[in-house]
């Protein structure tokens, strides 16, 4: 039985309703912002419950302004954990400012008990990530950044449809930046992405600078760039948006089909803690697997699709020799990076496909 990663194929199979709205807005020729891709963003910011959306051109983008609207620049520091994808430090880093790391917790997720020692004079903002469509313990981050006067700009370009006691990824802090991209819970035929926020005076930023900086045609109010959202990205999303209910739902239950299967063998296999009231969006399904790399060949060589997400947590990567971190400065990270395996469990998967994946695993443990 072949199990693959990539859902795209199944998800676009049936484009119709897509193209529908294309053709709409083909004869509209509103290429650029427009009404299509206002509508989106107030859809957007109804579904995570938030006042304004300005919609980016993709995640990384989004986490760029997000940093930018606060002034973060250079001389400043920027707390983030060391498991995450690389544009949450790329994004920090284009804007002058340097990353600090934080050791991430057996969730997989910014270890927010550590997050306090690593703040220094300088810090201007934490950057909790929602890493694989969990979600870290927000109101912990959120209580030590309030007594310290820091922002939080979350990064929850994965968490789209998760939710901490009915409440989105993306709400927690000053600013939620979120990405569209096609392996994304809510994705693009391409890339896109967001921001959303409860301040006016941030929000109205963020929309100047995302379009040059214009408060019309003829007139710039500061220098901007263009990181505007198609709208034919945005006419795909708001189909996926409305499809995201189901999606969410379909992941999680196949999420918990899998901790059932995997649960009885530990502790060869170790699955995170899903705390009470969290609900994930499986952007990734990632466990911890004794003997990591010949269990991942007898999965390939059974066509299950399985990954890693990453083998080289960031501190250690070539691009941030010049922060000083080396192997054993963010133990934690280290031991997962070398043990984990991240399974498919999208939602075009069944229960067949879900015991399948658990029975290989079973095989190749002996059970
Ligand atoms: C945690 C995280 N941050 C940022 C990004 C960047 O998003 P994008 O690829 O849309 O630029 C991604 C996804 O790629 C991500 O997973």
């Amino acid at each position: 039985m072949k199990i693959p990663y990539n859902y795209l194929p199944m998800q676009f199979r049936d484009s119709s309703a897509i193209f529908e709205d294309w053709k709409k807005l083909i004869e509209s020729t509103e290429f650029t912002l427009g009404p299509v891709m206002e509508a989106f963003e107030k859809k957007f910011a109804t579904y995570v419950n938030k006042k304004h959306c300005i919609a980016t051109n993709n995640g990384t983008d989004a986490l760029i302004i997000a940093f930018k609207s606060i002034g973060l620049g250079p001389g400043d520091e920027a707390i983030t954990v060391c498991n995450t994808f690389y544009a949450t430090v790329g994004a920090i880093v284009a804007t002058g400012a340097t990353p600090v790391f934080v050791d991430a917790d057996s969730r997989f997720q910014i270890n927010a008990s550590k997050v306090e020692a690593a703040i220094t004079s300088r810090t201007k903002v934490i950057v909790p990530v929602h890493w694989g469509g969990a979600s870290p313990d927000m109101d912990a981050i959120c209580k030590i950044a309030a007594s310290k006067g820091i922002a939080v700009i979350e990064d929850s370009c994965m968490g789209i449809g998760a939710s901490i006691n009915g409440r989105s990824p993306g709400t927690f802090g000053k600013i939620g930046a979120y990405s569209m991209h096609p392996l994304k819970s809510l994705n693009a035929m391409g890339d896109g992405g967001m921001v959303v926020t409860d301040d006016d005076s941030i929000a109205e930023w963020m929309r100047k600078y995302r379009n040059h900086g214009m408060v019309d045609r003829n007139h710039i109010e500061f220098w901007g760039v263009n990181m505007r959202l198609q709208p034919l990205q945005a006419v795909v999303a708001s189909h996926g948006l409305d499809d995201l209910p189901r999606v969410i739902e379909k992941r999680n239950q196949n999420a918990k089909r899998m901790d059932k299967g995997l649960s009885a063998f530990a502790p060869k296999v170790i699955l995170p803690n899903r705390p009470e009231g969290y609900i994930e969006t499986f952007a990734l399904y990632m466990g911890l697997f004794e003997d990591r790399e010949n269990l991942l060949a007898h999965l390939v060589k059974n066509e299950i699709e399985a990954k890693i997400h990453y083998p080289l947590p960031l501190h250690l990567q070539q691009a941030a020799s010049s922060l000083g971190y080396k192997r054993g400065s963010f133990p934690e990270a280290e031991m997962q990076a070398d043990k984990l395996i991240t399974l498919p469990i999208h939602q075009f998967l069944e229960n067949e496909h879900i015991d399948f994946i658990v029975s290989k695993i079973g095989e190749f443990y002996k059970f």
